[in-house]
């Protein structure tokens, strides 16, 4: 179904014709891995030299611990005033590898209400981020939500993270998909002959939105989380950082494709 344009969309001037891409990755429902999708394919893009920024904004708060942020670090977007401080909030992995923390710590700190920011922060903050950045990933809040309706309709590609369930199945059929929109299965188990007939299904319905690149279900991503770094880095050989590794070449075909 066409979405009508939304206000934000027509506020905020395009970034059509810049090389940035701005992806934003989306649990069709919560605990589908989206945050391990983001911490896995911003270190893939990363090994392909891309310069990236990892944005998380889940009050959760968990994206950091992928990179082995501790807690006590009270960095953080959320509850910044300006903008154009955004850069103050922002821990440096590694050089063109940067994440912006939410800001856990300090909303507790400080007691000021998480609701206070909402992702136009962030679409103000784009414009100034093309110079520096090729990618920015946006670790978005699972379906429905309320932060990163707006920057959904900004970005230049969607990444829908959905585990092959049959609740997921009744999910799908209730969000709206953009043309930049693609569903990425993740904890896929073959030997699951209803997740394989699901696979089979949403391959069948949702044809070419389905990408290739499935996650399968792996040990060595929680153990990656338990050593604090993406599985790319703890165990790179592992089938997991084989996807992650096709789905950031994937995304470079994609995005030179589109320019
Ligand atoms: N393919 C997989 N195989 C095995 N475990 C996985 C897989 N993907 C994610 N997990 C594990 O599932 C748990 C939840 O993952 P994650 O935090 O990335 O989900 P999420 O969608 O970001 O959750 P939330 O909606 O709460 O933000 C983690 O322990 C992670 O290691
Ligand atoms: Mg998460």
């Amino acid at each position: 179904m066409a979405r009508r344009r939304p206000w934000y969309d027509i506020v905020f001037s395009p970034l059509q014709g810049c090389a940035m891409n701005v992806v934003t990755l989306t649990g069709l429902r919560g605990g589908a891995g989206t945050t391990t999708v983001v911490g896995m394919l911003g270190d893939a893009l990363h090994a392909l030299d891309q310069r990236v920024l990892l944005v998380d904004l889940n009050a959760s708060d968990l994206l950091r611990m992928h990179f082995n942020i501790p807690r006590s670090d009270s960095r953080g977007w959320v509850t910044t005033l300006f903008p154009a401080e955004w850069r103050q909030q922002a821990c440096q992995l590694d050089s063109g590898l940067m994440l912006v923390p939410f800001g856990r710590k300090a909303i507790e700190d400080s007691g000021i209400s998480h609701l206070l920011q909402g992702d136009d922060f962030w679409l103000q903050v784009l414009p100034d981020l093309h110079r520096d950045f090729d990618w920015i990933l946006f670790d978005c809040p699972p379906y429905p939500h309320r932060l990163a309706r707006a920057l959904r309709f900004r970005s230049t590609m969607e990444l829908v993270v959905v585990r092959p369930d049959v609740a997921a199945q009744e999910l799908l059929t209730q969000i709206d998909f953009e043309a930049s929109s693609y569903l990425l299965i993740n904890d896929f188990d073959p030997t699951r002959r209803l997740e394989h007939d699901i696979l089979l299904d949403w391959q069948h319905h949702y044809g070419t939105r389905v990408l290739p690149q499935t996650i399968y279900s792996d040990e060595s991503l929680p153990e990656a989380l338990a050593g604090k770094m993406p599985v790319t880095r703890h165990m790179p050989d592992a089938i997991t950082s084989q996807a992650a590794r096709a789905l950031a070449q994937w995304c470079l075909s994609t995005h030179h494709a589109a320019d």
